[in-house]
């Protein structure tokens, strides 16, 4: 009787080991992607997999300059909660850079002077899809929107960054 309880025990003593080691493994992959977030040079962006503009927008930022790493997901309202972008501020993709979040199609030379600035602020964002926003260029430039890019503390209270104005 005592033999197969020694080996179920053996057994159980063995997943333990296995689920330790590649529980390690999953917490320095995790650790590693953090690290990336936490850099000031690597813009690290959250998508939908089906999302053109937010691909235009990933062009507009490499263009600038910007070290873009993209990861696709269907679990955007979660990546939003959990970087603290309220709905009032919400668009398609979120992004981070250097500690802040970067929230729909925020132009480039924004993102520049919010790293150098430095402000006391969660991130900015360009709240839904305005056309003529970088990546959103569709249509007549004619019909460019004027719009906001404004910085955002989490709570649902934001202040303007820049107001652009189209051309
Ligand atoms: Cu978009
Ligand atoms: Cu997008």
């Amino acid at each position: 009787m005592k033999k197969p309880i020694i080996a179920l025990a053996s057994l159980v003593l063995l997943a333990v080991a296995v689920f330790v080691l590649f529980g390690n493994a999953d917490t320095s992959a995790t650790g590693a992607s953090g690290t990336d977030e936490a850099s000031a040079s690597t813009l690290v962006v959250y998508k939908s997999p089906s999302c053109g503009c937010c691909t235009s927008w990933v062009d507009h930022m490499t263009a600038a300059g910007f070290d873009v790493e993209v990861h696709d997901t269907d679990e955007m309202n979660a990546v939003k909660s959990q970087a603290g972008v309220t709905a009032n501020v919400s668009s398609c993709h979120t992004a981070k850079i250097g500690g802040y979040v970067i929230e729909g199609h925020v132009p480039a030379e924004d993102v520049t002077r919010l790293l150098a600035e430095r402000p006391a602020v969660l991130g900015l964002a360009v709240p839904g899809m305005p056309i003529g926003s970088p990546g959103m260029e569709q249509g007549s430039p004619a019909n460019y929107q004027d719009y906001d890019v404004v910085a955002f503390d989490g709570q649902g209270r934001t202040s303007v960054f820049r107001h652009v104005t189209q051309p």
